[in-house]
């Protein structure tokens, strides 16, 4: 099948050409897919979009006017997708549902040691030959609470992870996981996660009721001094809520890999321009934040796997005209 990649970074063509059996004819863009730059597309049946990719009504009706079959989405989010037009258009849409829950897993713990052990910033004092250990001190997560908010593929395998550093476990989620209550985690309220957390991790979805789940009501209610880590959504969080609760010094850490504005910024090298999200550039002034640039899935595994179900969703549909990953209206 031929297909034409969008937003398309030097990796996406390595990883997709490296496991291409040679069923498909790729093209790579780095253009993002919107209105505009449907043409490229001509002669394809199927367009490979990532997170930011514009596919709404009218992309998919330029899509349909030149032949377009199929939407492959090389992520699990599929929010960027108007699905009534798709359907509506006849253009089958299909996604990558997991690629890999312990890349996002380790990369939460890989942002609380950093932030927590101070690495950000010895790294920097050590490459100028400071070794003052002043503004260093961490603290041992052994024997904190770790406060878990969503327990699903991810969430869980977190809570694995902090329970291997011997923390006490409670987590939040519509739904119980028996196996890690079985391992010692309690499920609570989320007031409860609240106020007797040291640690507060976010693996929910966004959702209408999980938009801005902590803001200044929830940060009130927490332990004064409080680390949180989001590797979910940027949504997830009132980032002026917590700026503020960083400033009062009620919020002790915040790590993020992802933030509500990053649609902007994200994916792209912005080193050469001036910032204009006062409310981002005012978080990378405070030591005690550490923000990475939605790279939690971004691992050789993750990579691999999103190249290979996207391949395979792209020859399912080839052949039978349908997929196991085809997304469906809710
Ligand atoms: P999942 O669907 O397996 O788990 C989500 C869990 O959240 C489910 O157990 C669900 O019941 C729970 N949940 C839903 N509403 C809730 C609520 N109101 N309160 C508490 N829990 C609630 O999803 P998975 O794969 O674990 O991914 C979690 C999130 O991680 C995704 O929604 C996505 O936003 C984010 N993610 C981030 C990546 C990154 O690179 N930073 C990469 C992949 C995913």
């Amino acid at each position: 099948m031929k297909v034409a990649f969008f937003s398309s970074k030097r990796y996406d063509e390595s990883f997709f050409k490296e496991n291409n059996d040679g069923s498909h004819e790729l093209s790579f863009f780095e253009t993002k897919l919107a209105p505009r730059s449907v043409a490229l597309a001509e002669g394809a049946q199927a367009v490979c979009v990532f997170v930011n990719d514009q596919v709404d009504r009218k992309t998919l009706q330029g899509l349909k006017a030149r032949g377009i079959e199929y939407v492959a989405l090389r992520c699990a989010g599929y929010n960027n997708v108007d699905l009534p037009a798709a359907q509506e258009l006849g253009i089958k849409v299909v996604r990558v549902p997991a690629y890999s829950p312990h890349a996002v897993a380790e990369h939460t713990l890989a942002l609380l040691l950093t932030l927590n052990r101070r690495i950000h910033r010895s790294y920097n004092r050590v490459r100028e030959g400071n070794f003052s250990l002043e503004g260093l001190v961490g603290f041992d997560l052994h024997g904190l609470t770790v406060g878990i908010i969503g327990t699903g593929k991810i969430g869980s395998i977190a809570t694995e992870l902090f329970q291997g550093f011997g923390c006490q476990l409670l987590c939040h989620d519509k739904y119980e996981n028996e196996s890690l209550k079985a391992k010692g985690a309690a499920y609570v309220d989320l007031d409860t996660l609240f106020a007797r957390s040291d640690v507060i991790s976010l693996h929910c979805p966004l959702l209408k009721e999980t938009h801005h789940i902590i803001d200044a009501a929830a940060i009130a209610k927490m332990k004064k001094g409080v680390t949180i880590v989001n590797t979910s959504r940027g949504g997830l969080i009132d980032t002026s809520d917590v700026i503020q609760g960083l400033k009062t010094g009620h919020i002790g850490n915040l790590a993020i890999d992802v933030y509500e504005e990053e649609e902007s910024m994200f994916f792209e090298d912005q080193s050469a321009f001036v910032m204009q999200d006062d409310v981002f550039a005012r978080l990378l002034t405070f030591p005690n934040v550490l923000v990475t640039g939605h790279q939690a899935f971004f691992t050789d595994t993750a990579l691999t796997q999103i190249a290979r179900v996207t391949l395979a969703n792209l020859s399912q549909l080839e052949s039978t005209g349908s997929s196991e990953n085809e997304v469906a209206l809710p």
